[in-house]
């Protein structure tokens, strides 16, 4: 099953006004042409507008008629561009103006260093560079180089990080921004930084706090994760509801991150779909010792050898994605997205088991009658996510969460129509009937899955976004760390610069 997390934030939204009768859309075109090479630059009128924006689009309702358009796009392939992007024009938005699409998609180069017996293997990656690339450039380099990044290869490497990002060996390795050792960072005033010159404040803000709040992240540097072994092993395991005994071992599995004997090398994510129920696993380890846990923690599940797999880590993360062994690697690479159905999601945090009954009655709940069926994808936590305090970085869903909770709802083929109501009635169906199952004050949510439902910010009599309002929204992604954050941009964006409808508002002190 090629399901995956994470919203692929690969553009940054610079907002400009239109308050003079010379349309200042023109003027910023014009200014940005001076100083961006003209191939780079896309007004809405040019040819090639409209597959640049679409390329750099996942949902197609991103492209309706009736969606608002960027004025241009600006492509940009060095960190100059994005300085210059940024400088053109002040911007300051307010509702239905004008708008620029700073596109990170080909700013993409992956730089490894294999590291020595002194000095830890890292890799320089631009935002723009997918995971599928990041991932290829690390397997091709060494057989035991890795990186813990989530299960779908089309992700952008800046969207994955801004947010935190979670995948297979997050408890092994912590989550992706547990990863980051530096990164440049083009600030509101068009300057350069890295970590020496931004700041730790702001390193730790861009590390989780969501994109397109302090800055365009433009480079990261990561610290590559050292496997023991070449080979790691997965499984992928279906089972339906129609089994009475599905229901128990969910409600074993959800447990088992409170069984201190399960190996952090051990990560087994579920994706529920209808009456379908797959236990996706990846094994930092063999088949041996894979059999041999699996037969002490989880019997329920009847995992035998041959549902077994050992492959390169490399391979493994192409079979995670792709389901299939006979693809080459190389289609890690492939950057095209199907834009055919529409797509909305939603995200939760367990921390108390949900039980057989539980899952019993989800699956009542979940198996709608009609139309297609919400598809949830729980994703443990653990092992090194829990071992970090939860202030370390923004992501503060470490100790204490038993897994993340995905829900998806597909339709087709228009944004609005009745299709649409259906879908997302059954997701927010499913929603709510999970409000007494999931964590509470706040209801925890993931920033990688943006959910403009949980909340949305206002402007204050100031002219900069509210920070009551960001509250509602932004102590559900960041808890604790909301504050912090409001107050680190209050010090390196003061006038509001990034801003979007879940931009952090700055606190001035
Ligand atoms: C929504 O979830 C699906 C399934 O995991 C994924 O393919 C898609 O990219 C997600 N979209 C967003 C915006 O997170
Ligand atoms: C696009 O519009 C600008 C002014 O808004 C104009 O100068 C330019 O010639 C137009 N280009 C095309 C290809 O129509
Ligand atoms: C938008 O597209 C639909 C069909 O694709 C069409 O019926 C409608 O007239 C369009 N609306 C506008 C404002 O162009
Ligand atoms: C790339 O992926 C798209 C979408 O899944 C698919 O339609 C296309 O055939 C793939 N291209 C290659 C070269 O594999």
């Amino acid at each position: 099953m090629a399901v995956s997390p994470v919203l692929l934030a690969l553009v940054l939204i610079v907002f400009f006004p239109t308050l003079t009768s010379c349309s200042p859309a023109d003027e910023f075109i014009q200014c940005l042409s001076e100083k961006i090479p003209s191939e780079l630059l896309y007004p809405q009128n040019s040819t090639g507008f409209m597959s640049v924006l679409s390329s750099s689009v996942q949902n197609p309702k991103f492209l309706t008629n009736t969606t608002a358009r960027p004025s241009c796009i600006v492509t940009a392939t060095a960190a100059p561009h994005v300085q210059d992007a940024g400088l053109s024009y002040r911007s300051v938005r307010d509702d239905g103006q004008s708008f620029a699409v700073l596109d990170l998609a080909r700013l993409r180069a992956v730089s490894i260093s294999r590291g020595s017996w002194w000095e830890a293997a890292t890799a320089w990656v631009d935002s723009g560079a997918t995971l599928g690339e990041l991932y290829y450039a690390i397997g091709k380099a060494s057989p035991t180089l890795a990186f813990p990044g989530g299960a779908c290869p089309t992700v952008g490497v800046g969207g994955f990080l801004s947010g935190g990002g979670i995948g297979l060996m997050t408890r092994k390795y912590g989550i992706g921004t547990d990863s980051v050792v530096d990164a440049r960072v083009v600030n509101a005033d068009g300057e350069l930084l890295d970590r020496g010159s931004m700041g730790e404040d702001l390193f730790w803000a861009i590390r989780g706090g969501g994109g397109e709040s302090f800055g365009v992240v433009v480079s990261w540097r990561l610290k590559l994760s050292s496997m023991v072994s070449p080979t790691v092993t997965v499984f992928n395991i279906g089972k339906t509801f129609d089994e009475s005994s599905t229901a128990a071992v969910l409600a074993k599995w959800e447990t088992l991150a409170l069984d201190q004997s399960l190996p952090d090398e051990l990560t087994i994510r579920v994706a529920l779909q209808g009456k379908n129920v797959f236990f996706q696993a990846l094994f930092l380890g063999g088949c041996t010792r894979l059999e041999y846990t699996m037969r002490r923690l989880l019997p329920e599940l009847g995992m035998s050898s041959a549902d077994c797999r050992e492959m390169s880590w490399l391979r493994a993360m192409s079979f995670i994605s792709l389901g299939s062994m006979d693809t080459p690697v190389e289609a890690m690479l492939n950057r095209t997205n199907n834009l055919g159905t529409y797509v909305k999601n939603r995200s939760d945090y367990v921390r108390r088991a949900v039980g057989k009954a539980g899952w019993e009655s989800i699956s009542r709940e979940h198996l709608s009658p009609s139309g297609g069926a919400v598809l949830m994808i729980l994703e443990p936590h653990g092992g090194a996510v829990a071992r970090v305090s939860a202030d370390s970085t923004p992501y503060p869903h470490r100790a204490g969460v038993l897994y993340n909770v995905q829900y998806a709802v597909y339709w087709c083929c228009d944004a609005d129509g009745g299709a649409a109501a259906a879908a997302t009635g059954r997701l927010d169906g499913l929603y709510g009937f999970m409000e007494p199952m999931v964590s509470s004050n706040p209801r925890e949510a993931f920033a990688n899955y943006r959910d403009l439902d949980i909340g949305q910010n206002a402007v204050g009599a100031d002219g900069l976004t509210a920070y009551e309002s960001g509250r509602v929204w932004g102590e559900r992604y960041f808890m604790g760390n909301f504050r912090r954050l409001a107050a680190v941009k209050g010090k390196v964006d003061p006038g509001d610069y990034f801003r979007n409808e879940q931009s952090i508002p700055p606190l001035l002190q």
